[in-house]
């Protein structure tokens, strides 16, 4: 069947955070942010669309269950890509009459609170804009489903402008750098063992907006210089200068978290833990060797340059020890390293087991990629092939 795509779509984590809306509807942010698209072999979501003149009403399965399609950004989605195809005149009347079937997936845990919903709805407008043979940038679109969603439309490293204009149409995603500009840089993303229930990214920005004093000082004073500052460390491959500006905007972001009322804490123990083990490493060499960064979430995002991974992947087995070593570094292959004996001297008192779940390795990435093996989730019928 012609009508059928599916698409695998890329996880992003800033390294300028988005945080905080001025349009709550449009999806629209009062500051420009930055992020790395990761590689999607290791971590993507997957999704089929179907559209087809046999389908009673439109319909959407997650992970294996069948989802309301009431969901008003998905809605938005939808709406938005039929209309931009019927401007771009791009397929027949009638095909935008027809009802839609969706069915996507992660390849990683949504618990393990990883960008899920970034590389989700990437997948899904990226999908559904190829069925409707928009030529058109989609990220505006994507952005309707989930702010960050707009970043996982390109590969490399990603603006998301936020743009002026009141009805978005500058709100738009555009890539600094492809993957082959900087093929060194790397990412270790560290699963903290934790399953305390945090507020999402929504609501969360939201009451920051509202209640936080520092809020608007770090959009109108500190988020602009930055911005300039590591798209020009980007393009001219200055890791240090990256990596500090990486960490200090974690840092801020979380400590307006902490200004926020009533307080919001998205790190943990063990986010502390981390934090302080990178700072230590980064001051026994002369230059900073590696960055941290933090989402709405307990889980560190490292990124460090490829030659650091096997020494300090060998530090954080040391420090972070775990009773299931076979499954505890996952994702792309490494070089094992055993651990230098002057690290273990510094860094002399591991702490307890099984602070950290795991640790997935990976790198930069594409953004998203049609699938062309036939692997569709959804069957020529269009219903799920695997349902749970
Ligand atoms: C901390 O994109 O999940 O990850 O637009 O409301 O869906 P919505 O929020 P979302 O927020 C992401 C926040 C962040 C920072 C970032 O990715 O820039």
């Amino acid at each position: 069947m012609s009508n059928i795509i599916t698409m695998i779509a890329p996880v992003n984590i800033a390294v300028i955070k988005y945080w905080g809306k001025r349009n709550e509807e449009l999806i629209l942010p009062l500051n420009d942010s930055v992020s790395v698209t990761l590689n999607a072999n290791v971590m993507c979501a997957k999704t089929t669309v179907c559209v087809s003149p046999n389908f009673l009403e439109d319909e959407i399965w997650l992970n294996g269950a069948k989802e309301s399609f009431t969901n008003q950004r998905l809605q938005n989605c939808l709406k938005e890509i039929k209309s931009r195809a019927a401007v771009e005149r791009s397929v027949d009347d009638i095909f935008l009459t027809w009802k839609v079937h969706i069915c996507s997936e992660n390849n990683f845990p949504t618990a393990a609170g990883l960008a899920s919903s970034a590389a989700g709805y990437a997948c899904l407008v990226s999908a559904l804009a190829k069925a409707y043979k928009i030529k058109s940038d989609v990220s505006s679109i994507a952005r309707l489903g989930s702010g960050s969603a707009c970043r996982s439309v390109y590969g490399g490293f990603v603006r998301w402008h936020a743009g002026v204009e009141s009805d978005g149409s500058d709100s738009i995603a555009v890539q600094i750098a492809n993957k082959s500009h900087w093929p060194e840089m790397s990412a270790l993303i560290l699963v903290v063992g934790d399953t305390q229930k945090k507020i999402s990214s929504s609501k969360g920005m939201k009451l920051s907006v509202e209640t936080s004093d520092l809020f608007q000082f770090r959009v109108q004073n500190c988020v602009p210089k930055r911005v300039e500052e590591i798209c020009k460390a980007i393009t001219t491959k200055d890791f240090v200068k990256f990596a500090e500006i990486t960490m200090k905007d974690s840092n801020q972001f979380h400590a307006i978290c902490l200004d926020s009322y009533p307080p919001i804490t998205y790190m943990t123990d063990t986010s502390y833990k981390i934090i302080e083990m990178i700072h230590k490493y980064n001051n026994i060499h002369p230059k900073i060797k590696i960055a941290y960064t933090f989402d709405a979430g307990p889980n560190a995002c490292l990124y460090l340059l490829e030659e650091e991974v096997p020494k300090i992947l060998s530090l954080i087995q040391h420090i972070f020890p775990t009773s299931t070593p076979d499954k505890f570094i996952t994702g792309l292959p490494i070089q094992h390293e055993k651990i230098d004996t002057d690290l273990i001297k510094i860094f002399s008192q591991p702490h307890q087991k099984d602070l950290l779940k795991y640790v997935i390795h990976t790198k930069i990435g594409d953004g998203p990629t049609e699938v062309i093996d036939g692997s569709h989730l959804l069957n020529e019928c269009g219903w799920p092939t695997n349902l749970h």
